[in-house]
């Protein structure tokens, strides 16, 4: 690898917001390193992008729920000292109803919304602190902020509540070791993902539907600013900053040697 930002691993390349990324992130001078199931998919943008941007792409054909492919691209993570940026974008939706819906598929989910996403920003993580710098953008979603929206995505939207606060906690812990952290939670977007989760992209609203290419041309405007999250359709940054500042008032009360006064239970003698 050659360039002097370095390459960035993207998984979940072969398609939508991976994609784009892949594409703006070899605009800026990185080389590449594209990760998915889809090889054929992967070679393709990665010969357009070679020609376009002159950058060095890599194809890795990596199923992220298969445990000696994660490990394979956490080795990478680790000790490329040329990787300088993660972009842990691979998912899947699931719009089933709880009740009835497929553990496995259930378990699937969590394999690739969650394990991969912890293992790879771990890998990084190692890797970045190390050298004393690098960047890792984690793609949520903003289901996760939402549940009494969106019926069906109990999974779904906990796995992206996850990413929201694995972020929130790597960026308190490691920021101080060089590391920089985002993460990015789209709305509703135009991708493959609504097909491949069995809710026909025509089922969702045109007017809350943004264009792939916007969504990750304001999110990577969102890490330039120094965004640690970033929501593109949301219009004043204010409101997120009350959310945050409404959950850290809770903070000098989340633990206490007592119960609060309103549960009624009698304080017992010290253990
Ligand atoms: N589109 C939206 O409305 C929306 C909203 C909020 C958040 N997001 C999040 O955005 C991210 C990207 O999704 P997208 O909307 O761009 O959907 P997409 O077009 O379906 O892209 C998903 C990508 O993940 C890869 N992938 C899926 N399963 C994989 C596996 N087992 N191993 C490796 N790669 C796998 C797919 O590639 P292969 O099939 O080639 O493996 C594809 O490149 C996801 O994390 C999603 O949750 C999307």
């Amino acid at each position: 690898m050659s360039t002097s930002k370095g390459a960035a691993l993207i998984t979940g390349a072969s398609s939508g917001i991976g994609a784009v990324y892949a594409d703006r992130l070899a605009r800026r001078g990185y080389d590449l390193i594209l990760a998915a199931r889809d090889e054929a998919r992967l070679g393709a943008l990665a010969e357009r992008l070679r020609a376009e941007t002159g950058v060095a792409v890599e194809v890795v054909k990596t199923d992220l729920t298969r445990r000696d492919d994660i490990v394979r691209l956490e080795a990478r993570l680790r000790e490329d000292e040329g990787v300088s940026l993660l972009v842990n974008n691979a998912g899947a939706a699931l719009f089933d109803t709880f009740t009835v819906a497929d553990p496995d598929k259930l378990e699937g989910l969590i394999q690739l919304n969650i394990t991969a996403v912890t293992r790879l920003a771990q890998a990084a993580s190692a890797g970045f602190a190390r050298r004393g710098h690098g960047t890792i953008i984690n793609i949520g979603s903003i289901v996760g902020l939402a549940p009494e929206l969106f019926p069906t995505s109990a999974v779904y939207g906990a796995t992206k509540a996850y990413v929201l606060y694995l972020t929130q906690a790597l960026h308190h812990d490691l920021s101080p070791k060089g590391l920089t952290f985002q993460a990015v939670l789209p709305g509703a977007t135009r991708t493959e993902i609504w097909d491949r989760s069995g809710r026909g992209i025509e089922n969702v609203p045109d007017e809350i539907l943004m264009d792939v290419d916007e969504l990750v041309d304001a999110a990577l405007a969102g890490l330039d600013r120094g965004e640690l999250v970033t929501i593109p359709s949301l219009p004043d940054p204010a409101d997120w900053a009350a959310a945050q500042a409404a959950r850290q008032a809770l903070f000098p009360n989340l633990s206490a040697r007592h119960p609060a006064p309103r549960y009624g239970v009698a304080a017992t003698e010290a253990a």
